[in-house]
């Protein structure tokens, strides 16, 4: 009896210690500093809608609410068109901002469109916007960039003088691009971006960074203002977890850190199986933050293994996009010895790196080095590269074919 007593208290004691060290790193949110919203509109993003001829263009301005719109021609014609923004006020641990948005459809495959912005008495000059055609088209990926300014600028600075990016559709990122979900963070990651979201559409999946630390973890309140996604996700997670066709591309994006319960595995699964299921487009890529084969030592995502893996298989899903890692693999399935789909991919895009595990089946690593992908869609291929953000020089590279 006395025995059992010692152990039970040992088991009680441990846990103690381990709950005390890692009460911070669970539960520690550092301070916002206090902050203010220009009256002028800033953090112009345009991001995809669910359909490949349709666009959301969202900012911010001021902290309180006004008339908004957007004016806009396509190069070439006369006509200018006005279309309505809407407003809503944020608020966030220290401040508050007026985000808006403004819904365009039926664009023009090919065609350039010029467009300002107007809120309240303010006016920004015109900006240009190339809708990509689809079909024959290519983007670039990222992993996880979060990291104080000075880094995060030195490392946008080279993808955006990439060869690669110079074409692309869109910017897509895995999850954690700001550090922390404070305004400093937001505004780093605006200046390091510079006028690439003014330009060409962001496609954002979240990662923890983007979160709140807590018992159940709150989402920054600014993200789905600030990345207006399509809202065809499952209840609860409307413009977080989510769909774009871009023909002939579905793209699912997961929100993993909003995974809180089994009753959110269960909805997401739901939604996921019958997205996939029904999906008109020939490949199928999904983005992902929290990887379902981790690349980092210490690192396990059992539940994302189980969630997800069977139904990635079972429905054909060509490549899925993960980050969280920082550090780079690449894992392909296999079928009597052939390599063959889902390819699992961890992406590293910081200069953070952690160390990596043995990957006995990984068929390529990368560890201590900055990467991004570009990606090269066809009828016939979906071809990834993945480049050293150093020099551009290519590091590893495959394509799928049917
Ligand atoms: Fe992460």
């Amino acid at each position: 009896m006395k025995k059992v007593l010692y152990v039970l208290l040992a088991v009680v004691l441990a846990g103690g210690i381990f709950c005390y060290t890692s009460w911070n790193r669970w539960f520690h949110n550092p301070p916002e500093a206090v902050y203010t919203t220009p009256d002028f509109p800033d953090r112009i993003t345009w991001t995809l809608a669910e359909g490949t001829h349709d666009r959301v263009l969202s900012w911010r301005c001021g902290e309180a609410v006004d008339s908004a719109f957007v004016d806009f021609v396509c190069q070439g014609r006369a006509d200018t068109l006005r279309v309505p923004a809407v407003g809503t006020v944020v608020d966030s641990r220290s401040g508050k901002s007026a985000f808006y948005q403004a819904h365009f459809s039926g664009l023009q495959e090919g065609a350039v469109y010029a467009y300002r912005i107007a809120t309240g008495l303010q006016q920004t000059s015109w900006h240009s916007f190339r809708v990509v055609p689809s079909g024959n088209f290519s983007f670039v990926l990222f992993g996880d960039i979060h990291v104080p300014d000075s880094l995060l600028l030195s490392m946008v600075t080279v993808l955006d003088t990439c060869p690669a990016s110079k074409d692309a559709a869109f910017w897509a990122f895995a999850g954690d691009m700001i550090e922390r979900p404070t305004d400093v963070y937001w505004c780093a990651f605006y200046d390091a971006l510079g006028d690439v979201p003014l330009r060409r559409p962001v496609l954002a999946c979240t990662g923890n960074h983007e979160y709140l630390k807590a018992l159940v973890k709150p989402l920054d309140t600014r993200w789905v203002h600030t990345f207006v996604n399509p809202a065809n996700g499952p209840e609860k997670y409307l413009g977080r977890t989510y769909y774009v066709d871009y023909e002939p591309v579905r793209m699912v994006v997961l929100d993993t850190d909003g995974l809180a319960g089994p009753a959110d595995y269960v909805r997401v699964r739901k939604w996921l199986k019958r997205v996939l299921s029904e999906n008109p487009q020939k490949w199928t890529m999904v983005i992902m933050h929290h990887p379902v084969y981790s690349a980092a030592e210490g690192r396990s995502n059992p539940l994302m293994r189980m969630a997800f893996n069977g139904i990635f298989v079972r429905y054909g899903v060509d490549v899925v996009i993960q980050g969280h890692d920082h550090s780079y693999m690449r894992r392909n399935s296999y079928l009597d010895g052939r390599a063959t789909t889902p390819v699992y991919m961890v992406l590293n895009s910081s200069p953070k790196n952690y160390r990596q595990k043995s990957h006995p089946v990984a068929d390529c690593t990368g560890y201590g080095e900055r990467f991004y992908q570009h990606v090269t869609v066809s009828a016939d291929s979906l071809c990834v590269r993945t480049y050293r953000a150093a020099g551009n020089t290519l590091y590893d590279g495959f394509v799928v074919r049917k």
